[in-house]
């Protein structure tokens, strides 16, 4: 059984898509195991994508990210990592295939709806930040 870190991302939750989104996760057979809402600091944001430090997007994404509630949600299930990324479709909703998350919602490269972790390891890391051990069902 494999987990992976979901967050529903400022755009997402003010366009009121947390029922959709969760609807998508639990139809196409994804186990919610945690989910909280709350707001990241700018110096949070940071940390969380630490990865894209001095990348030309880094301001802008951190600042987004910082400037609402967000959803965040541990998913399980088998192959999940890969099942959430293929609901989620490309970075750039230009790019993703229609019916997904970002094709049918999103607008802009950035305010993409949702992120999902890219693989076992980043998962990890990333479920680590928001959740301990306890805090999943
Ligand atoms: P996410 O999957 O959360 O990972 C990094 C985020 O950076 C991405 O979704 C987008 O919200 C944002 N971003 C903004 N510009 C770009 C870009 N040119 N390439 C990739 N990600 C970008």
């Amino acid at each position: 059984m494999e987990r992976t870190l979901s967050i529903i991302k400022p755009d997402g939750v003010e366009k009121k898509l947390i029922g959709e989104i969760i609807r998508r996760f639990e139809a196409a057979g994804i186990r919610i195991a945690a989910m909280k809402m709350l707001r990241l600091t700018k110096a949070e944001a940071e940390g969380f994508y630490a990865v894209h430090r001095g990348k030309p997007f880094f301001e802008s994404l951190t600042d987004f990210m910082s400037s609402g509630p967000i959803v965040v949600m541990v998913l399980e299930g088998e192959d999940v990592i890969r099942k959430n990324r293929e609901l989620m479709g490309a970075t750039n909703y230009k790019e993703a295939k229609p019916g997904t998350i970002r094709a049918d919602f999103a607008s802009d490269i950035e305010k993409n709806i949702v992120h999902g972790s890219d693989a076992p390891e980043t998962a990890r890391t990333e479920i680590a930040y928001f959740f301990s051990e306890m805090d999943i069902c």
